[in-house]
């Protein structure tokens, strides 16, 4: 009799153990963290993500406006929670993946037959290739507060594309091994990070321009930079429209420089028929594109500018268009002092880009305003490129439909890359 209430005790408090420890996996945080650093040769900005079971830290690309996350897996990719969906199976409709895979060699993560393949595309060379849908586990810090990283959370069956190594060998960063997609499709990192822990569609980017970490938030703010600082408000809010690629959007009516309007054709910023903004939001193009009589009539009027009076024009330094002896700009905090140039939005909302993240020291002695020709007739007459992102907060409310921005945090005194990555608790 004893034992059998023992056994029942036992029973009673394995199956509470049981219960505790898959609520602790299980647990739904509001907000999670993710350290993301800005490649020197590439201009990219890179995040180590971990991933597989037991967890292994892979370097991604961040893509803006990608559709789902996808990874090289011909790289010794071991794990023992890989699946691969058949084809015609729910998931993959919700990956929207209508083409059934087949493999002619033996049996890997990203090769077997009958599962569904997955287009993976390289986001700098556009280079595509077809890829395996999969899922497996994602771990990424937890973040209550917003001030500093809490234990690790993990997707246990999060949806990927597993891809053929060669999509990596061009253009993007040595070590990295996948692409980290931000965009607004089915599967992709924010809505599914969202769907899983059952927060609001919002994510944060803040990268840094330094060689220091910058961070990604995802879910609703605060969000707190060292000392302390809120940088989820105040933002200045723009709609966000979505493109059916995905990727983001905004409306920018005019463009000035030092308070004064550029003069441009305004056929070429008007939205599209379908309400669509013809500037677009890129975090693989490390310079803002312009489309070229919009290029030219910036440097112009940028060069033209009475502020740079005194500031000799040099000769340009490739690709850009307006170069300056950089010997004669005084520098403050903000960087160099030059026009500010304004991206003028709807409802006469200004994006002010202040030196710091218009400047480029092109080379010794010489900085040039980056921005670069996108040539005639591009499919976005501008994309705003990651020096114009730098150092700023840029929340993404995808439930809203709105961009919320909070121009320059050098202004109030911190930066991206003053988050506090020192963890209050370790790894599981
Ligand atoms: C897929 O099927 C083909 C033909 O039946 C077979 O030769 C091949 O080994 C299979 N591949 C895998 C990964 O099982
Ligand atoms: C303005 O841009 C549109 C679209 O590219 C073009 O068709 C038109 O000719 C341009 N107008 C002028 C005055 O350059
Ligand atoms: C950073 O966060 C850790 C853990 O929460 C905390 O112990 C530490 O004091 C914080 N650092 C600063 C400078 O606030």
């Amino acid at each position: 009799m004893a034992s059998f209430r023992f056994l029942l005790f036992f029973l009673f408090t394995l199956s509470f153990l049981i219960i505790i420890s898959e609520s602790q996996t299980t647990s739904k945080p509001t907000k999670l963290v993710l350290q993301v650093a800005k490649d020197r040769a590439t201009n990219l900005h890179v995040a180590n993500i971990q991933k597989r079971t037991p967890p292994l830290k892979v370097p991604f690309v961040i893509d803006l406006n990608g559709r789902f996350m996808w990874v090289n897996c011909e790289n010794q990719y071991l794990s023992s929670t890989y699946n691969a969906p058949l084809c015609h199976s729910t998931l993959c409709s919700k990956a929207n993946s209508h083409y059934c895979h087949k493999c002619p060699t033996t049996a890997r993560p990203g090769c077997h037959n009958n599962t569904c393949g997955l287009m993976a595309v390289n986001p700098v060379t556009h280079e595509a290739a077809m890829g395996e849908l999969a899922q497996d586990a994602l771990w990424l810090p937890s973040s209550t507060q917003g001030s500093s990283p809490g234990p690790m959370v993990r997707v246990p069956q999060f949806l990927f594309s597993c891809a053929p190594s060669h999509l990596l060998q061009r253009g993007l960063p040595r070590k990295t091994q996948g692409v980290a997609d931000l965009g607004h499709a089915p599967i992709s990192l924010p809505i599914q990070l969202s769907s899983h822990f059952g927060f609001q569609q919002k994510f944060a980017l803040c990268l840094t321009s330094t060689n220091e970490n910058g961070v990604i938030f995802f879910g609703q703010g605060p969000y707190y930079m060292l000392p302390g600082i809120d940088v989820s408000r105040p933002v200045s809010y723009t709609p966000l429209t979505i493109s059916q690629q995905g990727e983001y959007h905004i409306n920018v009516r005019a463009i000035k420089i030092n308070n004064k309007l550029v003069p441009l054709n305004s056929s070429l910023i008007t939205p599209t028929k379908v309400g669509l903004g013809r500037v677009k939001l890129c975090t693989t193009t490390p310079y803002t594109v312009l489309e070229h009589s919009i290029f030219n009539a910036l440097n112009k009027a940028f060069a033209d500018d009475q502020q740079l009076k005194g500031v000799p024009q040099v000769e340009n330094v490739q690709p850009f268009g307006a170069c300056f002896d950089s010997r004669k700009l005084s520098f403050t905090k903000m960087g160099p002092v030059v026009p500010n140039v304004d991206l003028v939005l709807q409802n006469n909302v200004v994006w002010r880009i202040h030196g710091t993240n218009s400047m480029v020291q092109a080379r010794p002695g010489v900085m040039c305003l980056g921005f670069v020709d996108g040539g005639v007739r591009p499919t976005d007459s501008v994309v705003i490129g990651t020096l114009q992102m730098e150092d700023n907060l840029l929340q993404f409310d995808l439930a809203s439909s709105r961009l919320g921005f909070s121009s320059s945090l050098l202004y109030r005194r911190t930066r991206c890359s003053n988050f506090n990555f020192t963890s209050s608790t370790t790894t599981p």
